[in-house]
């Protein structure tokens, strides 16, 4: 039979970033060459920046193996990202149209997306025009998200050096509360991202150990938040402490469906996909607690710094991040379209995961929330089974490579220049 020669690859990275996306990226672009692909391309800002015709050859940017290495080691998504969603096909079939054309002119055979349930709606909405229109090209989705919320995988990259860098900083900011003497006490609120997910809130339990004694309370986002009962708790905390340590999701709400960030003056911004941006949540609940306990409160945003704090992630991460980027290149090769790889844990002690495909269909724009019974029955802290479930997903460490002290990233002259045009 004669083999049809193979073509070029194009990968893209949207969403919010991680500190493994890029780790992803590496090895899509490892397996794209050591399976013959002539070149590999990367959109600039997703498919937002493809439906501008603006790519770059990766070749020109891992250049050696140490470039390789400090890909693996940069946050944030090297070649930029979006969040964009494409139309339905029927609304505008001549952006398909379009997006195909380029596509074709780049002789691509395989697209992959490496991004959260949002992004796969994109591969999903791709793969989709593929068939109706009989073209070849095969979209695969790699996943990645921070707030570990995709459906039908134990996990996604990303989450594991999150999850570390909660662990460790909750720890540090509980022991920096010990140091203090406060005369009415401190409440420090700490506030996590993960949207309607409490999966890195959760994993501030990760600070409780043999020399911690871990947040005093940690809500996630699954349960209706009660402002009243929160206010008794800490009420209480503070009788035997003197330094209490809260840890709370950015998307706790009330009873009645609102956000708690919205019980205070925060301007709205919501994005393509129609979600709000949540923020502020740490200094609504800091308002609440200054005034009816007459304490000192501090607010805490850990923000961006969770999501891109590579100087403290997981090797575990970094490593399946790299290990799920080459196998979604190699589903793409082997025919596969409309997938995604998702990881399979077959242990948990000694921790062992596998990777396999599932229909993207059935992950696009789903939430997977912690299991209630992942909750203690008072909804205000993790069952040891979360512990379980987090604990392996940050062994290990991976030292950045440090010039002059401080974390050095993969940088090429002139790039950021190229990626901050807009
Ligand atoms: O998508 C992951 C995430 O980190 C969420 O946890 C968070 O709400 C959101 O991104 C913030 O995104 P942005 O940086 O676009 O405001």
């Amino acid at each position: 039979m004669q083999q049809v020669a193979k073509r070029n690859v194009i990968v893209g990275q949207s969403g919010g970033p991680t500190a493994a996306i890029n780790s992803s990226l590496a090895g899509v672009y490892r397996t794209a060459i050591d399976r013959g692909y002539k070149k590999v391309y990367g959109m600039l800002h997703g498919v937002q920046g493809l439906i501008e015709g603006r790519y770059i050859d990766l070749s020109e940017h891992i250049t050696s193996a140490l470039d390789s290495e400090l890909l693996k080691r940069t946050p944030a998504s090297y070649l930029g990202s979006c969040r964009y969603k494409l139309p339905e096909i029927f609304q505008d079939k001549e952006l398909y149209e379009k997006i195909f054309k380029i596509l074709e002119d780049l002789e691509i055979d395989c697209f992959i997306y490496i991004g959260g349930n949002d992004s796969m709606d994109t591969i999903k909405k791709l793969s989709d025009y593929a068939m109706l229109t009989g073209s070849d090209i095969r979209f695969v989705g790699c996943p990645k998200t921070i707030d570990n919320d995709l459906a039908l995988t134990d996990h996604t990259p990303g989450y594991g050096s999150a999850a570390k860098y909660i662990g460790t900083s909750v720890k540090e900011v509980i022991r920096d509360g010990l140091s203090m003497r406060n005369a009415k006490g401190l409440v420090t609120v700490i506030e996590i991202m993960g949207r309607n997910a409490g999966w890195l809130t959760g994993a501030s339990v990760l600070a409780k150990g043999e020399d911690c004694d871990g947040p005093d309370a940690i809500y996630l986002p699954e349960l209706d938040f009660d402002v009243d009962a929160f206010v008794e708790k800490c009420r209480n905390l503070l009788k035997t402490k003197n330094s209490v340590v809260v840890c709370v999701s950015e998307g706790i709400h009330t009873a009645d469906g609102k956000y708690v960030m919205e019980l205070g003056e925060n301007a709205e911004f919501v994005d393509a996909f129609g979600h709000k941006q949540l923020t502020g949540t740490a200094r609504v609940l800091c308002n609440i607690l200054s005034s009816e306990l007459g304490c000192k409160a501090r607010a805490i945003e850990f923000s961006t710094l969770q999501r891109a704090a590579s100087h403290c992630a997981s090797r575990i991460d970094i490593n399946e991040a790299f290990e799920v980027g080459g196998a979604a290149m190699k589903a793409a090769d082997e025919g596969d379209s409309g997938k995604m790889v998702v990881f399979v844990r077959t242990s948990s002690d000694p921790y062992a995961a596998e990777t396999e495909v599932k229909d993207v269909h059935k992950i696009a724009n789903d939430e997977r929330l912690v299991p209630r019974e992942w909750v203690t029955e008072d909804g205000s802290y993790v069952t040891p089974e979360f512990r379980s479930y987090v604990d392996p997903l940050i062994q290990g460490d991976v030292s950045p490579v440090m010039v002059d002290g401080i974390p050095r990233h993969l940088y090429k002259p002139g790039y950021q220049e190229l990626l901050e045009q807009s």
